[in-house]
């Protein structure tokens, strides 16, 4: 994005001459001190509960929880079966709201923007993997990671073929899911989370129906795509993934603990 605005603006006078210049070069100042209070965004839940309803029944999830993720951050959530990690992934991810407190993006009340608002923040901004990779059967595996791009309007397949690339799995560019291993799709399932460099990225047990060996290698890949400016929750149950991570919370009692 920054890229974008600097080519439009480019180049630089050292010169100036005219009035018009003057303007460019002042929007441009703009431009960058938008920018850089852009990347202080954050998303974080404000004294947040979360409540469901089974067959008369209430099954509280969460209570007053805040909880924030910088930009940049790693960030492993453990916590058993059932504990509600799920749940806070679609949290966060303002997939649902929270029953009472706040969901905020940056200063926004997140649930008081748009559904066009709302679309476009997780179109751009945030990426999610699954554990059962979620990717579309009928779609090869380029397509599922142009996908993305399409939906932003701007379907760029040399950028699409480059993430595939970047994943291990160029050479099964053209193959659908189910000619592929467990590996090789969620290979494809992090290229699609990637793919439009969002800010935000959310990976649920992203490893869990690996065996081992591959889930090391996946998540190795997982981290290295990732840049200094993304930030990664991931949910799961092995304590390798979770050390790779600069923060490591679980859920307990209906509440967040830090425990590294
Ligand atoms: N949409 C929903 N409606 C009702 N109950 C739900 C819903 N989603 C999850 N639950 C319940 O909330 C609890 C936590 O679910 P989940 O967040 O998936 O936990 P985890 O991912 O830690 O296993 C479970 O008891 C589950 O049945
Ligand atoms: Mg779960």
């Amino acid at each position: 994005m920054t890229a974008g605005v600097w080519g439009v603006l480019h180049p630089p006078q050292k010169n100036i001459k005219n009035k018009n210049t003057k303007a460019l070069l002042k929007r441009k100042i703009r431009v960058s001190m938008k920018e850089d209070i852009y990347f202080k965004n954050m998303i974080s839940l404000v004294n947040a509960s979360k409540v469901y309803h089974q067959s008369g029944e209430e099954i509280l999830l969460f209570r007053d929880v805040s909880f924030s993720v910088e930009i940049g951050k790693k960030i492993a959530i453990v916590g058993s079966s059932g504990s509600g990690k799920t749940t806070l992934l679609s949290l966060l991810a303002g997939l649902e709201p929270p029953t009472t407190g706040k969901l905020l993006w940056d200063t926004k009340d997140f649930f008081s923007l748009s559904d066009a608002e709302k679309n476009e923040i997780r179109r751009n901004e945030m990426g999610f993997i699954f554990q059962n990779f979620e990717l579309f059967d009928s779609f090869t595996a380029l397509e599922n990671v142009l996908l993305p791009l399409e939906l932003l309007g701007n379907a760029d397949e040399e950028k699409a073929m480059a993430m595939v690339d970047a994943v291990g799995i160029l050479h099964r560019k053209n193959a659908y899911p189910s000619e592929m291993s467990g590996g090789e799709q969620q290979r494809v399932a992090i290229a699609r989370a990637l793919v439009h460099q969002p800010r935000f990225l959310f990976a649920d047990e992203p490893t869990g129906n690996l065996d081992k060996n591959t889930a090391q290698k996946i998540l190795s890949l997982l981290i290295d795509q990732l840049s200094s400016k993304q930030s990664l929750v991931v949910i799961t149950h092995d304590m390798l993934v979770a050390e790779r991570m600069d923060e490591v919370w679980s859920i307990k009692n209906e509440k967040l603990v830090r425990e590294r």
